[in-house]
């Protein structure tokens, strides 16, 4: 007789094949090690030829006049929010749901961040909650295509025309992702990316920004690549200062992640297709499964999940008589997939964004410089707070492997079905999910 028990039962875990090389990334051959070891036999580290390679190649592969190379995503970003004219008593619209350096570094810019609400379905920025937010010391929207889930650019760009603010993509986790057609980071005025080595386009700690705009790229410059702040510039306010870097910091990407970078971006949108491919696959075999929702976009509307970084799952307790995530993800890891509860704490609810004062303004750096009381206490952003409760993390496969990801995709669908073995010993969800960032997956 078959025995159909859950494993967390005692019964036969639901996957057996074994992983192969399904999750392993980056993918890395013979090609980008020539390329590093290329940089390290010139003692090229530290210049900027390849990097500048590496620069022409992703504006032409984004599609935009201008991009330019740093060590992480986290000065790209920073780099993104001085370029956009962001400083002191400016505030910045950010979802609260997404890693923190979508917008701590506007801190040390004098600035504010202030906290928008999440669609509850695509995890993004929720449109609707932005406008109400604006005042006039409001001076960007900062967008983050969570999860390699596009937001909702349409509604977004309108507000951000009508009330004449800039709107800064972090693309991080979706490098090559499409809304309705047109590729993400080519929406807002400029475009900002993490390419460590954890992310779908993993290159090792670098980081990317990508703009039209010759003034953005020419403050960017400014600001943290001070070998680059020379004769080229164009700008007229910011020649006489040429030489030395306006924000203090060294933001030039390492030169052997740029090698590594360079040969990433051949193999990238292929193996992005055949991610997609396979995650697509899963999701496709849960279809119709109670308590559990793909958190995907639908083919038809021309957007896509780029290379669907860092994959989650919606969940629906009510579907499953209140069984918590946490409950349903423990047993969902007994059948021997990959599966945990939440993703991002909700930055707004950290004392960093509330009481904590860093520079000694004597009063808490989130409104040392502000103008008005924008504290933001737990209940104020109700979507952001309660969706750890309402979604798990997923296998991220990286290769088109059927036999593989059915058995996974089985690991779900069988502890969805028998739900009602695990409600009697649920011991329901801890007081805090989710993490400050997402740690390495096995
Ligand atoms: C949404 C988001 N923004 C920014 C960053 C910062 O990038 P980095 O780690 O390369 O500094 C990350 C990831 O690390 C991220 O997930």
């Amino acid at each position: 007789m078959i025995d159909t028990r859950l494993a967390i039962r005692g019964g036969p875990p639901a996957v057996q094949c074994p992983a192969l090389d399904i999750f392993d990334w980056p993918i890395i051959t013979p090609e980008h090690e020539q390329a590093v070891l290329d940089v390290l036999h010139r003692g090229a580290m530290s210049g900027t030829d390849v990097t500048v390679q590496f620069e022409e190649e992703f504006a032409a592969w984004q599609g935009c006049d201008y991009a330019l190379g740093c060590n992480t995503g986290t000065a790209a970003l920073h780099c993104a929010m001085f370029g956009s004219g962001v400083g002191v008593r400016d505030e910045i619209i950010c979802p609260s749901l997404t890693f923190w350096a979508s917008i701590l570094q506007c801190y040390s810019l004098g600035a504010t961040p202030v906290f928008a609400d999440i669609d509850p379905v695509s995890l993004c920025i929720d449109p609707g909650d932005i406008e109400h937010r604006i005042t006039d010391r409001t001076k960007a929207i900062m967008v983050v295509h969570y999860v390699g889930h596009p937001a909702d650019m349409e509604p977004i760009m309108d507000i951000a025309h009508r009330h004449g603010l800039k709107v800064i993509e972090d693309v991080s986790h979706a490098q090559g992702g499409h809304y309705r057609g047109r590729r993400l980071g080519t929406f807002g005025d400029v475009a900002a990316m993490s390419l460590m080595s954890g992310k779908s386009f993993a290159v090792g700690e670098a980081g990317m920004l990508v703009t039209d705009d010759r003034e953005i790229y020419e403050r960017a410059v400014a600001f943290g690549h001070y070998e680059r702040f020379d004769a080229r510039i164009q700008t007229g306010y910011l020649r006489p200062l040429m030489g030395l870097p306006l924000g203090g910091q060294k933001y030039r990407m390492h030169q052997m992640s740029s090698a590594v970078g360079r040969v990433q971006l051949k193999h990238y949108d292929q193996q992005c297709a055949e991610i997609r491919k396979a995650m697509n696959y899963f999701w496709d075999l849960l279809e119709g499964v109670p308590g559990i929702r793909a958190h995907r976009v639908s083919k038809a509307t021309g957007s896509t999940m780029a290379g669907w970084y860092n994959p989650v799952g919606l969940y629906v307790p009510e579907e499953l008589d209140g069984l918590s995530v946490t409950h349903f993800a423990e047993a969902v890891q007994a059948e021997g997939s990959f599966c945990l509860p939440g993703v991002n704490k909700p930055l707004h609810l950290h004392p960093l964004l509330n009481s904590t004062d860093i520079y000694g303004h004597g009063k808490p750096t989130r409104t040392a410089h502000s103008l008005y009381d924008l504290h933001q206490p737990p209940g104020s952003l109700p979507v952001s707070e309660r969706i750890n409760s309402r979604t798990f993390r997923i296998p991220w496969f990286k290769h088109f492997r059927p036999d593989i990801i059915k058995d996974h995709s089985a690991a779900f669908r069988k502890v969805a079905l028998h739900y009602k073995d695990l409600l009697a010993d649920d011991p329901g969800n801890p007081a805090e999910l989710g993490g400050w960032h997402f740690f390495k997956r096995s």
